[in-house]
């Protein structure tokens, strides 16, 4: 396997309730060190309490950092990553990180029209504070079901320049983007939130030129599918077999048998979890082996049997 680079100790200095779903935490160094510095719309990857890595954006300013901030949602179907969060990362308690990167960076531009749903505020919240900062012009759009689940919902009508709408699970109140968009801009549009959202902005900017479009998409990948089943993996170097559920990873059934891994994603993107293929007949849902390595590698966090059972180098 690939080890992960770039890790950093880190420990929960302090946790806020932002809503009833969503906590704020403040992370700082284990040891003396000097944080690396980011840009607004970066993420850090941060390995749960659980062993789940998750990516969340980072809400405070990264021009000399001593914390980083995040927010996580609750997810209701969370596969351990956001629960373990809530439940298990108390203050005093060590995270394991990787160092912030930026997959949805401001390009210079005259002005931006940030639009957010739900925990999607996050990395826009980071975006229109430092564009207050250096006086850029923006406006926020920021949906969510109600106010009371809304997170910064007061930073964000500080900025005096945000409509906040909350269609209270109603897909018939849903915001109309319709008016805001029809005439393409010379704005920048920046759009992190659920999957409807997101699809919705691409439906709508259509017409608008790719590069004054951007979106971030932090929604858990669906890696187990409805219809998956039950298999078993056997590992070549102990001869151990391990079942794995029909609705957890391979990934997880190691991790839940005790059997230490590496990830990174977890979501068949970024090559951490390649493992050799000893033997069986793979279903490769990753995007990251090339056709001629299918044969004889397989990525655990997401790729699972077609059929039988697997067997595995890890
Ligand atoms: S952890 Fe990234 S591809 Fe599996």
């Amino acid at each position: 396997m690939e080890t992960p680079t770039d890790r950093i100790d880190m420990k929960v200095a302090a946790r806020r309730q932002l809503t009833p779903e969503i906590e704020e935490f403040t992370l700082v160094p284990s040891t003396d060190m000097e944080l690396p510095k980011f840009t607004p719309g970066s993420h850090i990857t941060v390995e749960t309490p659980s062993g789940a890595m998750r990516r969340y954006s980072l809400v405070n300013d990264g021009t000399a950092p001593t914390e980083y901030v995040i927010a996580v949602k609750r997810e209701a179907e969370s596969r351990g990553g956001s629960s373990s969060m809530h439940e298990d990362a108390v203050e005093g308690s060590s995270l394991s990180i990787e160092a912030p990167l930026n997959e949805f960076e401001l390009v210079d531009g005259e002005k931006y029209l940030l639009i957010a749903g739900g925990i999607g505020i996050t990395p826009i919240y980071s975006m229109a504070k430092y564009l207050t900062k250096i006086g850029k012009p923006f406006e926020v759009i920021y949906c969510t079901r109600s106010e009371e689940g809304t997170a910064y919902l007061e930073d964000v009508r500080n900025f005096g320049n945000a409509t906040i709408h909350h269609d209270q699970g109603d897909p018939d109140d849903a915001y109309d983007f319709w008016d805001r968009l029809e005439k393409p801009g010379r704005e920048h549009i920046y759009c992190c939130g659920p999957a409807g959202l997101m699809e919705e902005i691409k439906a709508l900017t259509g017409h608008w030129s790719d590069e004054r479009v951007h979106f971030e998409d932090f929604n858990p990948i669906q890696v187990v599918r409805d219809n998956d089943v039950a298999f078993n993996v056997t590992l070549a170097d102990t001869g151990q077999t391990i079942e794995v559920p029909a609705d957890r990873t391979i990934l997880e059934a190691l991790r839940d048998a005790g059997i230490e891994t590496v990830s990174s994603c977890e979501s068949g993107t970024c090559g951490t979890c390649k493992c050799t293929l000893v033997s069986g007949d793979v279903d490769h849902r990753d995007m990251v082996l090339m056709d001629e390595e299918k044969a004889d590698h397989i990525m655990i966090c997401v790729s699972r049997a077609k059929s039988g059972d697997l067997t595995i180098d890890l």
